[in-house]
């Protein structure tokens, strides 16, 4: 869809390599995207097809060989990775949790890195956000090795929102939760999305999710993203990858009735 906003993410003929001399491999090569804001954008792909490493591009963890991440108007590689937390929350894709700390020491982690805010402003901003993903006062002191799978998956929300950026990075957050679970975390996700106005990009492999919450799909195939467009046109393009993902018996479930396509 055409826009005159300027794009939240915008990634321009980017290649990505590692190893060096004969051991070299590109993982993307002159791969495009752009997120404009307030999109929710499902990045999909086969496994080890760089959808991690892309984020990891998004966040100025990793130099691009060629091309350029840019970031809400600057180099993504600008932000250092740690100063990043103010720009872009990022959910990890093994949710990771710091095991030695509880609930809210996790969440309040990126403000209690800054040093510079007391004590008590820090707990109470971390209160703030607890309770923003559903969590009640009294999960702050648990320990992660204590809690369910989506109770960690609320807390690494938490975690990434605690410096409310604008965009907000998710590397496959319902996997490992059951289809209720999965359900739950979407409608927190959907109900952020609008109460905070964020943009969004998520990797998922799950079709259910990426029904639930995409604008735009964007499918990473052959090193770079082969189509980026609304669920329904992705569905359509003729790609070996696209088949197999959108119109194989999972995808034809999830997809039914909406977004169903005829199979000949
Ligand atoms: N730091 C690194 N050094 C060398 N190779 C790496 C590094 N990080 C990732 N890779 C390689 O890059 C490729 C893409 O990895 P990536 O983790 O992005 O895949 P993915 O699309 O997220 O896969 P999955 O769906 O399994 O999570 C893989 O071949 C991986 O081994
Ligand atoms: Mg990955």
């Amino acid at each position: 869809m055409p826009s005159a906003a300027a794009p939240v993410v915008d990634i321009r003929d980017l290649s990505t390599v590692f190893g060096k001399g004969s051991e070299a491999f590109a993982v993307h090569q002159g791969l495009n995207l752009s997120v404009l804001p307030g999109e929710i954008v499902a990045l999909v792909g086969g496994s080890g097809t760089g959808k991690t490493v892309l984020l990891r591009q998004m966040l100025g963890l990793l130099h691009p060989a060629r091309g350029s991440v840019t970031v809400l108007g600057r180099p993504a590689e600008d932000m250092g990775g740690e100063g990043a937390a103010g720009r872009v929350g990022m959910l990890f894709q093994h949710g990771a949790l710091y095991s030695a700390f509880n609930v809210l020491e996790n969440v309040a982690f990126a403000l209690n890195e800054l040093g510079t805010l007391p004590r008590d402003v820090v707990r109470d901003a971390a209160m703030v956000k607890l309770r923003m993903v559903g969590l009640k006062p009294e999960h702050a002191t648990r320990m992660p090795a204590d809690l369910s799978g989506g109770m960690i998956k609320r807390v690494a929300l938490a975690r990434a929102l605690i410096m409310d950026p604008p965009l907000l990075l998710l590397d496959e957050p319902t996997a490992g939760l059951d289809p209720n679970g999965a359900d739950e975390f979407c409608a927190l996700v959907r109900e952020l999305h609008a109460a905070l106005g964020l943009t969004m990009v998520m990797v998922t492999h799950d079709l259910d999710t990426l029904f639930a919450l995409a604008t735009r799909v964007a499918v990473l195939a052959d090193k770079r993203v082969i189509v980026a467009d609304t669920p329904a046109q992705v569905v359509q393009y003729e790609h070996p990858f696209i088949r197999q993902f959108f119109r194989g018996e999972r995808g034809l479930r999830a997809m039914a009735p909406a977004h169903a396509v005829k199979e000949r």
